[in-house]
C-alpha cells in the first residue's frame, strides 16, 4: 500500500462541531419522494399515497430520517401538482386524507418523519380564490388576492410590465371581465394556470397561517416551501432586464420579484406558529420549514434561516458546482461561513425533480452547465462516468456536517432518461418554451417512476403495465431488488453511508481542510459530533491516484487501486489511527 506518510489530523478548521444533543433537524437525511413516480398501488400508472405508506419499511432500511413528498393535494396537474386548487384535500389521483393520515402514523411507526410541500406563491386558477377573483370586479376584495392591474398602453392592451414567466413566455395574462371584454392582467412568474397571490394582503396571510395549522394537527413535522424567494413583489413593479432564473440581475442588485426583504416577516411569523407545537424539553418535537430559494450569494441564502426564520434552505450552490475540487472547495467553505454566522445548519443536496439527475449531471463537463432537460438529439452524456461521479459526490456530499436531501432513485445510481419521447413530454416549460428562442425540454426526465423489480410489469412500479412516463431500457438492471443486499451496488453504498454517518453522528461533526487538498484533491477532517472518531474524506478529481496515509479504509465510492491509492473520481472515507 502506499501511504502519504503521517497525516496531520489538526486541518484548517472550516466549521466547529454542532452540540451532541441538538434537534433532528441540523443533521437529518431527508429523501425526497415525487408521489407520481414512487410506487402505484392502483395501477393507474400514477404512484399514489397507498403506494407510499406499503414502502416505507425501504426508507427505514435506507436509514434516512425524515421523507419530504412533493405536493399531493388537489390539482389539475398543470406543473404536476405545484398548482394547489385546495390546499386541505388529496387529489384523488393520489388518495384521500384519510391515506394521507395513514401515511404518517406509519412513517411516525417506522421513526421516519414526515415532511409536506408548502406551495405558497401561487394557487392554480382552479382554486376557489381564483374562479371567484375572476367573477368579481377590479379592485374588488377577491380580486387583492391575487396580483391584477390594468395593462398599459394606450388601450390597455399591453401587460403592466416587462416580467417574464420561469417557463417561457410573458409573465402577465389577460382577462376577460364577467361581460365578456377584455380586462385586467395578473401575474404569473410561472404557468399560466398558477396566478401570484398577493401577500401585501393580510387575508392572504391569515389563510396560510390556517393551512400551516391544518396540516401541524394532522401531525406533519415540518413543510419544503416552495419558491420560498417569491412571494412578496417590489410594489413599484419595475420593468427589469435581467434572467428569471437569477435572484440578482447584477452583484446587489436583486431581481424585482425575487429575494425582496419583506419575506422574511412572512417566515418569521410562520415559526412563530411552528415553534407553538413543540413540546418543551424535547427537541426531537421541533416542527421544520425548509427554503427552496434560488438565491445567491450564500450570504443572502443564509437570512432565511436565521435563528427567527426558517430551519434549512436548500444550498443550491452546491447543487450547481461542477466537478472539481477548486468550486466544491470554495462553496463547501462560502457556505459554512455564511450558515455559522446565523448558527444554522448547512442543507447539501444533489438532485431533485427540477434538475438534471446527477448521475447524468455529473458527466457533462462544462464547469457548473447545467441544461434544462436532455433529448434523444442531444449529445448523450457517458453513463458510466456519470454514475462513477455520483457515486463520488455523494460519498463526499454524506461526510458533510450539516443535514442532507436525497432525491428518490439517486440511491440506485438511476440517470436522467435522456431519450424521453417529445410526445410524453407534460412539463409545461417544454409546451411554454416549443417555438421560441427561450426553448428548453423541461424537467420529465428526471420525473420517471421509479424501478422496484427487474421483472414484472413496469420495473415493479406498478402492478400494471402503466407509467405516466416511459421509463428508460437501464432502469430494469438497476432495479431495487437488483441491488438490495449486493456489494459494491449503489444501494448498498448508500445504506453503508447513512448507517456509519448515522452511527458517529457525522452531521453534528466539525469539518477542517486535510492539507492533502490541492488543485484537484479536496480533503477534509470529519472529527464526530461525539468527538471519538476522526474521518479522512478525500476526493481524487485529477487523472493520477492519491495515496492514502496510514488508517482503516470504511467506505470508498469505486475499488481503490491495488496499492491502496484513491483512483480518479472517487472519494474514500478514511478512520484515522491517531483518533481510534
Ligand atoms: C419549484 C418546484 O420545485 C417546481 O417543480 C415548480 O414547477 C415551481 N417551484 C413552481 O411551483
Amino acid at each position: 500500500m502506499t501511504h502519504a506518510s503521517t497525516h496531520d489530523s489538526s486541518g484548517t478548521l472550516v466549521h466547529p462541531a454542532d452540540s451532541p444533543d441538538s434537534p433532528w433537524w441540523r443533521d437529518a437525511v431527508i429523501y425526497q419522494i415525487y408521489p407520481r413516480s414512487w410506487a402505484d398501488a392502483n395501477g393507474d400508472g400514477i404512484g399514489d399515497l397507498p403506494g407510499i405508506t406499503a414502502r416505507l419499511p425501504y426508507l427505514r432500511d435506507l436509514g434516512v430520517d425524515a421523507v419530504w413528498l412533493s405536493p399531493f393535494y388537489v390539482s389539475p396537474m398543470n406543473d404536476a401538482g405545484y398548482d394547489v386548487a385546495d390546499y386541505r384535500d388529496i387529489d384523488p389521483v393520489f388518495g384521500t386524507l384519510e391515506d394521507a393520515d395513514t401515511l404518517i402514523a406509519a412513517a411516525h411507526d417506522l421513526g421516519l418523519k414526515i415532511l409536506i410541500d408548502l406551495v405558497p406563491n401561487h394557487t392554480s386558477s382552479e382554486h376557489e380564490w381564483f374562479k371567484a377573483a375572476l367573477a368579481a370586479a377590479p379592485g374588488s376584495r377577491e380580486r387583492n388576492r391575487y396580483i391584477f392591474r390594468d395593462g398599459s398602453g394606450p388601450h390597455g392592451d399591453l401587460p403592466p410590465n416587462n416580467w417574464r414567466s420561469v417557463f417561457g413566455g410573458q409573465g402577465w395574462s389577460r382577462v376577460n371581465d364577467p361581460d365578456g371584454t377584455p380586462g385586467q392582467w395578473y401575474l404569473h412568474i410561472f404557468d399560466t394556470t398558477q396566478p401570484d397571490v398577493n401577500w401585501e394582503n393580510e387575508e392572504v396571510r391569515a389563510e396560510y397561517d390556517a393551512i400551516l395549522r391544518f396540516w401541524l394537527d394532522r401531525g406533519v413535522d415540518g413543510f419544503r416551501v416552495d419558491v420560498a424567494h417569491g412571494l412578496v413583489k417590489d410594489q413599484t413593479f419595475p420593468d427589469t432586464t435581467g434572467s428569471m432564473h437569477t435572484a440578482e440581475n447584477e452583484p446587489g442588485h436583486r431581481m424585482p420579484m425575487w429575494d425582496q426583504d419583506g419575506v422574511h416577516d412572512i417566515y418569521r411569523r410562520w415559526r412563530r406558529i411552528l415553534d407553538e407545537y413543540t413540546v418543551p424539553g424535547d427537541p426531537d418535537s421541533e416542527r421544520i420549514l425548509c427554503a427552496e430559494a434560488w438565491v445567491q450569494p450564500e450570504e443572502r441564502l443564509a437570512r432565511y434561516v436565521r435563528p427567527d426564520e426558517m430551519h434549512q434552505a436548500f444550498n443550491f450552490e452546491f447543487l450547481d458546482t461542477g466537478w472539481g475540487a477548486a468550486g466544491y472547495r470554495h462553496v463547501i467553505e462560502e457556505s459554512y461561513r455564511s450558515n455559522d454566522a446565523v448558527g444554522a445548519p448547512t442543507t447539501w443536496v444533489l438532485s431533485n425533480h427540477d434538475v438534471i439527475r446527477h448521475a447524468t449531471r455529473l458527466a457533462i463537463l462544462s464547469e457548473g452547465y447545467r441544461p434544462n432537460g436532455i433529448g434523444a438529439d442531444d449529445p448523450q452524456p457517458d453513463a458510466e462516468l456519470g454514475l462513477r461521479r455520483a457515486r463520488a459526490a455523494t460519498t463526499m456530499m454524506l461526510a458533510l456536517p450539516g443535514g442532507a436531501y436525497v432525491y428518490q432513485g439517486e440511491e440506485l445510481g438511476l440517470p436522467e432518461h435522456t431519450t424521453m419521447p417529445d410526445e410524453w413530454r407534460q412539463d409545461p416549460i417544454f409546451h411554454r418554451t416549443k417555438g421560441t428562442d427561450e426553448f428548453a425540454l423541461g424537467r420529465d426526465g428526471c420525473r420517471v417512476p421509479m424501478p422496484w423489480t427487474k421483472e414484472g410489469p413496469s420495473a415493479g412500479f406498478g402492478p400494471s403495465e402503466r407509467s405516466w412516463l416511459p421509463q428508460p431500457a437501464a432502469y430494469a438492471g438497476l432495479a431495487v431488488d437488483q441491488q438490495q443486499g449486493v456489494p459494491g451496488s449503489t444501494l448498498t453504498l448508500y445504506r453503508d453511508l447513512l448507517d456509519y454517518r448515522r452511527k458517529h453522528r457525522f452531521g453534528h461533526g466539525s469539518l477542517a481542510w486535510s492539507p492533502l487538498t490541492d488543485a484537484t484533491t479536496l480533503a477534509f477532517l470529519n472529527t464526530s459530533g461525539d468527538g471519538t472518531r476522526t474521518v479522512l474524506v478525500v476526493t481524487n478529481f485529477g487523472p493520477d491516484p492519491v495515496p492514502l496515509p496510514g488508517g482503516d479504509v470504511i467506505i470508498a465510492s469505486s475499488p481503490l487501486t491495488d496499492d491502496g491509492a484513491v483512483p480518479t473520481d472517487t472519494t474514500v472515507w478514511l478512520r484515522l489511527p491517531s483518533a481510534s
